[in-house]
């Protein structure tokens, strides 16, 4: 169970950091040409929201099975020594909830804007934004692809 799902979890990271990518590439490409907030970006910032929301969905299960959470817990004084049990233990958790928060804030306030241009760059600002942190929280010395 543990295994499967630290594996899914790795792989998904991939789903999020594409889906990612297409949302700003939309919408810079639409404040480029001047177009509105259509249904490209409309549907990229979904992929991206809902890529996110399945990839913390999977990180919230693995935090509570983890050995390496389940060590940090144990003795907590101790674990904010160690950066990787620091990292896995409170990093990485509050960064990675903030990025969907940043996604979330950022779908909802370009799909209320009232001027095309605007819901662009709310978007572009929010999605941003999340990715930043996003590369910023991922554990990056692990591996890439599991079993790599
Ligand atoms: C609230 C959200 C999240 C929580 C609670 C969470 C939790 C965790 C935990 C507990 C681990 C593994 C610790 C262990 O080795 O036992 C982990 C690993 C990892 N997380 Fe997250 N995570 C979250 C969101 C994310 C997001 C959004 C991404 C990337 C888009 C991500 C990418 C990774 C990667 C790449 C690993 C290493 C996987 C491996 O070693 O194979 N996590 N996460």
């Amino acid at each position: 169970m543990y295994i499967g799902l630290l594996h899914l979890h790795n792989v998904t990271r991939w789903l999020v950091l594409v889906a990612g990518v297409a949302a700003i590439a939309v919408a810079v490409a639409g404040l480029l040409r001047g177009s509105s907030w259509g249904r490209g970006a409309r549907l990229t910032g979904l992929a991206f929201l809902v890529m996110m929301d399945v990839q913390v969905l999977l990180g919230l299960m693995l935090y509570v099975v983890s050995p390496l959470v389940r060590s940090a817990l144990a003795n907590a004084a101790a674990a904010m020594a160690d950066h990787q049990l620091r990292f896995f233990l409170l990093e990485h958790l509050i960064l990675m909830l903030g990025a969907a928060v940043l996604v979330h804030v950022g779908y909802a306030l370009a799909k209320r804007a009232r001027a095309p241009r605007v819901a662009l760059a709310r978007s572009l600002i929010f999605y941003a934004l999340s990715f930043a942190v996003i590369l910023v929280a991922t554990p990056w010395w692990r591996p890439i692809f599991p079993g790599l």
